[in-house]
This record gives structure tokens, C-alpha cells and sequence, in this order.
């Protein structure tokens, strides 16, 4: 089938190489000529591990990509609208590049076309995109517009779209539902049928109910420290419940990233304009802003005022395997100790790139250890694998102070302790 993607982002590109994968002719067009110079190349703007390889597979073959909107719109059946969707401060989402390509769209329009929306929407934007298109489609070709929200994880994104906990299809006719149905047919997921507004009600509620979970969680560690219980067995002696579930139950500095937070404010803003008042999301965002807080607090108790401090900070992404940024908590957590004065040392394994611009006056170490160098306390931020692996007594001996911050719980407490340190975790102490 001949396929269209519009937008490269996280999503849009996973989503052009999965599809490439599963066997489909695809184009993936970007506004962004020099975006889509760089994907001639072969080159990632971004860290995803095996987007590389999946799009070198098929690139030159079955994968292509331009900035004409209008000639991958002629060229393919199905057209999947992957462009962001970022919120304001007031979860107020910003629509234009969404409206821009549905009108772009229309106006490319050479015969009957599947529109897929891929970008996370608010409930009722497929009947906007729909009439956006039906504007421009002088000419009446047949064109439907389906929601087929992604679920995909950052840092586990191509594996996300190979092998799916579910797809959700959400149609106003059965014969749109049945296009896509067959388009994703080899991938043999679950497949859950609704109407649209359903379906862009569902990617809201997965993304709304994780976040709840993790502010749960840590909302519970915080007590769990004050009780002298011990969060990590809590969560697994909950999570053992089938009813319960074990995952996005690890305590930690709060959940961040381009959705979890954009998508919690941008359902309340919705719960709000309907007459609600989402008391429930709203406080798991607090909760989450809290976390932060406390953070600041437990390092303050430990080591007195940040100021003149020399801070080792592993991990800056809002978590592993990514070099994102985007609302992460480490991120943010680390511009406060620099506002606070302290010195900081940062050491991440893909994210000092992005992270330069971000944190003037911060130091960039090449890796754990030259982190620590001097450190009077070290900050284990995101739960990369290679932080899980550290030579403990070799980081110890790198540093003036003893204190341990472990804001993921990923160092085991008796063996830092037994080291020298004063551990200080997420709910375990
Ligand atoms: C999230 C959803 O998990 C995806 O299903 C969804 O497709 C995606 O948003 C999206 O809307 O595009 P992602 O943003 O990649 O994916 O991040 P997650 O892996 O869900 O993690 C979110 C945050 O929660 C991270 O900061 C992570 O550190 C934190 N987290 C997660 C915890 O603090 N504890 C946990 O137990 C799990």
C-alpha cells in the first residue's frame, strides 16, 4: 500500500520505518527541509535505539522522504498526520501544524484517501480535521478520517510499534476501520474498535492513568520514608495483585517527557472547558511537582545550603535510553541546584549534547566517575543501565563527601551504606 506519514518526529519516524518494515511503500514528509535532507542521509535526529537500523533497511527502497506535502498526499491511500501537538503552560493545546497539513492535505487531494491521526488530539479534533479537508475537496473524492492513537515509549519506541500491547482504531465508517485493520494485520495485535472520539479519549485516559500511578507511588514513598517502610517491596507486594499490575509503580523524581505531562494538563484544561473540575489529575500533577520540592529538601537536610557545593549529577534525560530533555525531572531539578548556586558536574550517555544549551554554568563530565571527581554528593538521576553497573567504592574514592542521592532507587542501600555512603533514596533510606 502506498503510505504517507506526515511529521518525522518520535513518532511520525517510528512509524514511517514500521510501517516500511510491514512491507509498505512510505514517504515521510517534514515541513523541515533540512529535517528531511538529514533523513536522506540516513541521519537520526534523535536517540531511539534501532530507528537507525529499521530506517536504513528500507530507506532508498520502500522508505523515502520530501518536504512536498502535496506529492506524498498523490502518491498514497492512507495518510497518517504525525506532526506535535505542544500544550501551554494552561494545557492549551497549540493545533496549527495539525490544521496546516489537514488543509494540505485537501488541497493535494487526486482521489479517495484514508486520513489516520497519529498526533495526540484533543477528543473532537478528527471532526475538525475532517471538515478542515472537506474545505478544500472541490473535486468530492471519498475521504475518511480515523484515530489510531500511538502507545509507543520513547527509548522502546520501534520495539512499541513491532509488537503492541493493542492497536486501537477509532472509525466513523466500518470500511475505514477495516483499511487499517488489514494495514496493521501482520503485526496479529489486538485490535479495538470505537468511534473516534472514543479513540482519542483512550490515549488521553492510558497516558493519564500511568502518570496517576506514578505519582501514586511516590506519594507513598514519601510516607514510606517517614514509617520506615520500604517503598520498592510496597510496589512489588502491590503489583503481585493481578488487579494491581507491577508496572510505573518505581518511586522515584516524578514522571516527564513530551507526554505524560502535556497530556495530564491538556485533559484537565479539557475536564475544565466541559464544566469539571479534574480534581484527581490535577493532583497527581501536583504531586509530581512535589517531588521535586522534596528532593531539594532531603539534599539540603544532608549537605546545608547548595550554595559553593560541588554536585555530581548522573543522568539528565527524564529516562534512560533517550537523550530527551523535555520536561524532564532531572533536567529541572538539576537548574534548580544551579540557581541555588551549587556547582554541578553532569554526566549523561546520550543527552550532554541537548543538555549544554540547557544548563549554562554546569560542568560536562565523559562519564561516572568524572562526575564524582570532588563531589560532595553524588545524584543518580535516570536509571541507565551503565549507572546500575558503577565501580561504588571507585566513585566514593573520587569524592570529598559521602552523600548519595538515589533518585530512581537503583543502587542497592546496604551496599552503599556499607560502603561508606550516606545513602538517601526514594522511599527507602
Ligand atoms: C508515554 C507512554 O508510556 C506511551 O504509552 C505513550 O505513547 C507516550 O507517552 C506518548 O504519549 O507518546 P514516554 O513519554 O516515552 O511514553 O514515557 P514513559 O516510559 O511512559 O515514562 C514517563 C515518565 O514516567 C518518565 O519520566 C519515567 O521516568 C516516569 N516513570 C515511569 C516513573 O517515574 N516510574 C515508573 O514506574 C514509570
Amino acid at each position: 500500500m502506498g503510505l504517507c506519514v506526515v511529521g518525522t518526529g518520535y513518532v511520525g519516524l517510528v512509524t514511517c520505518a514500521g510501517l516500511a518494515d510491514l512491507g509498505n511503500q512510505v514517504i515521510g514528509v517534514d515541513a523541515n527541509p533540512e529535517k528531511v535532507a538529514q533523513l536522506q542521509r540516513g541521519e537520526i535526529p534523535f536517540y531511539e535505539p534501532g530507528l537507525k537500523e529499521l530506517v536504513d533497511r528500507h530507506r532508498d527502497r520502500n522508505l523515502s522522504f520530501t518536504s512536498d506535502l502535496k506529492a506524498g498526499v498523490e502518491r498514497s491511500e492512507v495518510i497518517f498526520i504525525a506532526v506535535g501537538t505542544p500544550v501551554d503552560e494552561h494545557g492549551e493545546a497549540d493545533l496549527s501544524a495539525v490544521r496546516a497539513v489537514a488543509s494540505g492535505i485537501g488541497r493535494a487531494l487526486n482521489g479517495a484517501k484514508l486520513v489516520v491521526v497519529k498526533s495526540t488530539v484533543p477528543v473532537g479534533m478528527g471532526d475538525l480535521i475532517l471538515g478542515l479537508i472537506a474545505e478544500q475537496n472541490t473535486r468530492h473524492f471519498p475521504v475518511g478520517v480515523v484515530s489510531n492513537p500511538e502507545f509507543l515509549r520513547e527509548g522502546s519506541a520501534v520495539h512499541d510499534f513491532l509488537q503492541p500491547d493493542r492497536i486501537v482504531i477509532g472509525a466513523e465508517r466500518s470500511e475505514d476501520a477495516d483499511r487499517l485493520r488489514e494495514l496493521y494485520q501482520p503485526l496479529q495485535a489486538e485490535v479495538l474498535v470505537t468511534n473516534r472520539r472514543t479513540a482519542e479519549m483512550i490515549k488521553y485516559a492510558s497516558n493519564a492513568f500511568l502518570a496517576t500511578k506514578v505519582s501514586f507511588i511516590n506519594e507513598l514513598a514519601r510516607l514510606c520514608g517517614a514509617v520506615g517502610a520500604e517503598i520498592g517491596a510496597v510496589a512489588r507486594g502491590m503489583g503481585m495483585d493481578h488487579r494491581i499490575g507491577g508496572a510505573y509503580l518505581n518511586a522515584g523524581l516524578g514522571f516527564g517527557g513530551s507526554c505524560l505531562p502535556k497530556d495530564m494538563r491538556a485533559l484537565v484544561r479539557a475536564a475544565e472547558q466541559n464544566g469539571q473540575e479534574a480534581r484527581l489529575l490535577k493532583a497527581v500533577l501536583e504531586v509530581n511537582q512535589q517531588q521535586l520540592l522534596w528532593l531539594g529538601q532531603r539534599l539540603a537536610a544532608l549537605i546545608g545550603p547548595l550554595a559553593g557545593k560541588t554536585l555530581a549529577v548522573l543522568g539528565l534525560a527524564f529516562k534512560p535510553e533517550t537523550d530527551d530533555l523535555r520536561e524532564s525531572p532531572a533536567l529541572a531539578a538539576t537548574q534548580q541546584f544551579l540557581a541555588q548556586g551549587a556547582r554541578v558536574q553532569a554526566y549523561d550517555p546520550a543527552a550532554m549534547p541537548k543538555a549544554r544549551a540547557l544548563l549554562p554554568g554546569a560542568s560536562f563530565a565523559q562519564d561516572a566517575y568524572a562526575a564524582a571527581e570532588g563531589a560532595d554528593a553524588l545524584l543518580v538521576f535516570t536509571e541507565w543501565n551503565e549507572f546500575k553497573e558503577m565501580d561504588l567504592p571507585r566513585i566514593k574514592a573520587k569524592m570529598r563527601g559521602s552523600v548519595l542521592v538515589d533518585g530512581r532507587n537503583l543502587i542497592d542501600p546496604i551496599r552503599a551504606k556499607t560502603l561508606g555512603f550516606t545513602y538517601c533514596g526514594v522511599g527507602r533510606d
